[in-house]
């Protein structure tokens, strides 16, 4: 039987109207939600980036703080930015593009904005706060994943659970996502032995290791959920970290790259501002 494509556009554009029914929610109480994105350098994928974010706000009437800052900036001088952000009362969230030149310490930048304006769900606090079990902003593309596995009915409790990948944007906070909903979690990473041995125990697998087509078939239980959460640039255009032609005759469920998790991320992000700005109100 052909898999159910887990269709990332469907699952964004069901977000974005609740988040939508939030922004009208807001300005019936005379708030207009904020978000300010901080790219440090040039960087063009980081620029197209933050120009998508900032039509997908303009598109939802969420407010934009678009800031530039050269590539030369300080540390100080964005610590100095980022705790102007934290203060300003219009600014409901604040996202710092990554990756930052090198020179700035990316710890130090993550703990510097406000948890409560956290909408990337990267600060120390709401990272603990997903790992104790407590309400937080929640880290984009793995809270995007989830969307799609409640969209599609797709419950994780008790099933089999394989992540491969352990970044802090996406493999660690996703398998504690998928614990929290009473998965059986396992992380693999590059050192892990017998990687496609493990991969094949799973009900789920999550890939998001950023190596094209590298999950292949041999990967692959009959029968599992394979979410697709790389993005890899080709000389054949956009691939993802799964081999999708070969695997998704196996699966129940896949997610296509592109149009699986990545229109996911923004969508999330602007759940996250606007749940930031009902908070600011609370
Ligand atoms: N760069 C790539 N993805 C992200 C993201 O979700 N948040 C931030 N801040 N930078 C990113």
């Amino acid at each position: 039987m052909d898999p159910v494509l887990i269709d990332g556009r469907v699952v964004s554009a069901a977000v974005e109207a609740r988040t939508r029914e939030g922004v009208e929610r807001l300005a019936e109480a005379g708030v207009t939600p904020g978000l300010a994105v901080v790219l440090v350098g040039d960087d063009p994928a980081s620029q197209s980036y933050v120009n998508m974010k900032e039509k997908d706000c303009a598109r939802l009437g969420i407010r934009s703080f678009d800031r530039r800052l050269p590539a030369d900036t300080s540390q100080e001088e964005l610590d100095a930015f980022i705790a102007a952000l934290n203060a300003d009362r219009d600014v409901h969230g604040i996202l710092v593009q990554q990756p930052m030149p090198s020179h700035l310490d990316v710890e130090r930048v993550v703990a510097a904005v406000s948890p409560i304006k956290d909408v990337d769900g990267f600060h120390p606090e709401n990272l603990g706060r997903l790992m104790r079990g407590l309400p937080g902003h929640r880290a984009c593309t793995p809270w995007g994943v989830m969307a799609m596995l409640d969209h599609y009915g797709i419950d994780p409790r008790g099933m089999r659970a394989v992540i491969v990948g352990r970044s802090l944007l996406v493999g660690k906070p996703m398998g504690l996502m998928l614990l929290e909903r009473d998965a059986t979690v396992t992380w693999c990473h590059s050192k892990t032995t017998d990687l496609a041995g493990v991969c094949r125990t799973a009900d789920l697998l999550v890939a998001a290791i950023g190596r094209p087509r590298m999950i292949g078939p041999d990967y692959v239980k009959e029968g599992a959920v394979v979410i697709d959460v790389g993005i890899n640039r080709t000389d054949e255009g956009l691939v993802g970290d799964v081999d999708f032609a070969a695997v998704a005759p196996r699966c129940s469920a896949i997610t296509p790259v592109p149009g699986g998790v990545g229109p996911m991320t923004r969508a999330m992000l602007l759940a996250n501002t606007v749940e930031a700005a009902k908070g600011a109100m609370a």
